[in-house]
């Protein structure tokens, strides 16, 4: 039997520590509470430094204002340099490693249109996109820059990233009427 700690880990009636557990790119991990992952530990430290998962950037240093960071959570864009691990108990997190496993569109899109030129915003902005194609596959001019909005671009490369995500919303419309999705 266990509940909710003061940390948003699971206690054991023992008194053993707490444990999340998160599935990640569809697999399933569970961390020890103060011992795996510290209370204060940020999703984005656990995910990188842990997991390997090195698309996550920290643009801003941990500010809250790149967009470099992000991460679906439950389907939801989420700044991971913000969000502490503990947090995310129970929840399903997706990263691009989980995207590229998947071959989703957006990658190869982002490529063909050459939407980056350093690249450390780009998981980031994929990673948006995404939760943007995810609720609305026929997004207008307006709808992505909206969706995009919580994502800065240092190096300015804002019409082909647009570009990009509209290129991508075509590819996943081709492939439903392919019965692909
Ligand atoms: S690193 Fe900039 S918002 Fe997270
Ligand atoms: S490609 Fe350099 S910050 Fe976006």
């Amino acid at each position: 039997m266990s509940s909710a700690n003061a940390h948003g880990g699971r206690q054991d009636s023992s008194g053993s520590p707490g444990v999340i557990r998160l599935t990640v790119n569809g697999k399933r991990y569970e961390f020890k509470v103060g011992v795996d992952v510290m209370p204060f530990t940020a999703l984005r430290e656990l995910l990188r430094d842990r997991l390997g998962l090195t698309s996550l950037k920290e643009m801003c240093e941990g500010e809250g204002v790149c967009g470099s960071c992000t991460v679906l959570v439950d389907g939801r864009p989420t700044l991971s340099c913000l969000t502490l691990a503990v947090d995310c108990d129970g929840k399903e997190i997706e990263t691009v490693e989980g995207l590229a496993e998947s071959g989703h569109p957006l990658l190869e899109a982002f490529s063909r249109n050459y939407a980056y030129q350093c690249g450390y915003c780009t998981p980031g902005f994929i990673m948006s996109a995404k939760a943007l194609l995810d609720r609305n596959p026929d997004p207008s001019y307006e709808d992505i820059v909206r969706g995009l909005s919580g994502n800065i671009c240092r190096c300015g490369t804002y019409a082909a990233i647009l570009s990009a995500t509209r290129e991508a919303a075509d590819a996943l419309k081709a492939r439903r009427g392919g019965g692909g999705l």
